[in-house]
């Protein structure tokens, strides 16, 4: 060790299928001296599931355990993670943090990097995130010419999420989980329960992909795009 901190390479490694993780993750993955990654408070992590295969080498990890349920934002939990793995850089360790998809869409990694990235150099390896992976699934184009996209969290209020439907031809909600039926609702009402796709764990052995109206629950990874179609039902109204 140099003396110097140690970097944190804060890695994508895409929506579940290792084969989309890009050479860089992989450089990353193999340089790093630590593995660190979410996990819920009482299982496996999906993100080192995807890269299982690289791991297991003896090297340290560090598992950073989050509360995966509704409620306010887990700030102690963000806390305690920031310092386990501010404890590794300062020792001189590279530390390689693992995000499912892409770190900054909508990873818990923002939380983190609020938090580390004054200190320690930070290097943001991009993923092949969810919104790609299920736009593929699907064969849905998220966007082309003057077009618009929006990506809308299914844990917001019904009228909030009506609001932001109507300002873009296509829209991905995302965290549908248990927000399954609210979503249903008010598409329902606007008109656009049809044109609705249901995506859930895409690139995955268990992907599946049906018509949103016809989902029976949905786990936490699963999505909807919904591609406005043209004629009546277009915004502006
Ligand atoms: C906390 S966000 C993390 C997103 C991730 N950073 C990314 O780039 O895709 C989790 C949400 O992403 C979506 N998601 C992630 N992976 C998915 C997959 N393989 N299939 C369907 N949806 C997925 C789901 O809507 C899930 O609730």
């Amino acid at each position: 060790m140099s003396g110097e901190p140690g970097r944190l390479f804060a890695i994508g490694v895409g929506p579940g299928d290792p084969e989309l993780l890009t050479l860089r993750a992989l450089r990353r993955l193999r340089e790093a001296a630590v593995v660190a990654y979410p996990a819920p408070e009482g299982g496996e992590s999906f993100a080192r599931g995807i890269v299982a295969q690289w791991l297991g080498d003896g090297r340290p990890e560090i598992a950073i355990r989050f509360p995966m349920r509704p409620g306010p934002s887990p700030v102690g939990a963000y806390d305690t993670a920031a310092a386990a793995l501010a404890a590794e850089l300062g020792r001189g360790c590279d530390v390689a943090l693992l995000c499912q998809g892409d770190p900054l869409f909508y990873g818990s990694f923002i939380a983190l990097f609020a938090r580390l990235a004054g200190r320690f150099q930070v290097e943001v390896v991009p993923g092949v995130s969810s919104l790609s992976a299920c736009a593929a699934a699907a064969a849905i184009p998220l966007a082309c010419g003057g077009e618009s996209l929006a990506v809308v969290p299914a844990t917001l209020a019904p009228e909030v999420i009506e609001r932001r439907l109507a300002g873009a031809d296509t829209v991905a909600i995302v965290k549908l989980g248990r927000h399954l039926e609210k979503v249903r609702r008010v598409l329902s009402r606007l008109g656009l329960l049809e044109a609705a796709v249901y995506i859930e764990r895409a690139t995955t052995p268990r992907e599946r992909v049906a018509p949103l109206a016809a989902a029976a629950a949905a786990p936490y990874f699963s999505m909807a795009i919904v591609r406005r179609p043209p004629g009546p039902t277009a915004r502006g109204a």
